[in-house]
Formats: structure tokens, C-alpha cells, sequence
């Protein structure tokens, strides 16, 4: 009961109020954005990050067309990583998300979009810089 209570509470609170819905302007060259699909459901998540200069994600914003338990992983996501490195962000785990909001296991999958939906939009934002690097160095 303890167990069914905190999924409960935790989940509830991050579907009914979710935090950090919205989105974030996909050209510019500070934002990454990530968007993936979870093939078990076709489920969507698009979740994007912002990264000041010294390489920490300042701002973050998700939309998520899917289920509670997916909509509470990517809202808990954004809490997560706001003010963490890159290195950091991606290393945080599907599994953490799944204890923190005591999902079932047949709702592991949506806690895996939320991981999925990081590491996408922080690859998103390093080839971006990539680029920019690239064409930088070509103009000289
Ligand atoms: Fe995706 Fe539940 S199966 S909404
Ligand atoms: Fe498919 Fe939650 S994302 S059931």
C-alpha cells in the first residue's frame, strides 16, 4: 500500500501539474531538441533543452502525446536536468525515473522515452555545434 501510494501521489502530481511543458525555438543554436517514439505504444515525446555558455542546461521544455506515466517521466525529466552539464544529463537512467515515480513494470517503456527523449535532444544540440564549428573554420 505504501508502494501504490507513492506511484499515486508522485505520478499525479507530475500529470495533473506538470512541469516545464512548452516548447523552445527549434533554430536557435543553443537549443537541442529531441523527439522520439516509443514503438510499443506510438507514443511521442519531444523534449527540448537549452545550453548556456558554460555547457549547463539552463531552460527545458517537453510536449509529450502519450500516456500518464509518460507525461510524469518527461515532466520529472525537466526538474532533473535543469542546471546539470551535458555529461551529466545523459547519463541519468530510464530506471532512477522508474523508482522516483514508482511505475509498474509495464510502464518502464514510458520512463524510457524520457531517457530516450535526452539523450536525443543533447545529440541534437552537439552536432548543431558541430556545424557551426565546421563552417567557422571553412570561412577562414
Ligand atoms: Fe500510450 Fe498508453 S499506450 S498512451
Ligand atoms: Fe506507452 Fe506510456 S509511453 S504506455
Amino acid at each position: 500500500p505504501v508502494i501504490a501510494r507513492a506511484y499515486h501521489e508522485k505520478v499525479i502530481a507530475h500529470y495533473e501539474r506538470p512541469r516545464n511543458v512548452g516548447s523552445l525555438p527549434k533554430g536557435d543554436i543553443d537549443v537541442g531538441t529531441g523527439l522520439v517514439g516509443a514503438p510499443a505504444c506510438g507514443d511521442v515525446m519531444k523534449l527540448q533543452i537549452r545550453v548556456d555558455d558554460n555547457g549547463i542546461i539552463s531552460d527545458v521544455k517537453f510536449k509529450t502525446f502519450g500516456c500518464g506515466s509518460a507525461i510524469a517521466s518527461s515532466s520529472y525529466m525537466t526538474e532533473r536536468v535543469k542546471g546539470l552539464s551535458l555529461d551529466e544529463a545523459g547519463k541519468i537512467k530510464n530506471t532512477e525515473i522508474a523508482k522516483e515515480l514508482a511505475l509498474p513494470p509495464v510502464k518502464l517503456h514510458c520512463s524510457m522515452l524520457a531517457e530516450d527523449a535526452i539523450r536525443s535532444a543533447i545529440q541534437d544540440y552537439q552536432s548543431k555545434r558541430a556545424k557551426l564549428a565546421d563552417t567557422t573554420q571553412k570561412s577562414f
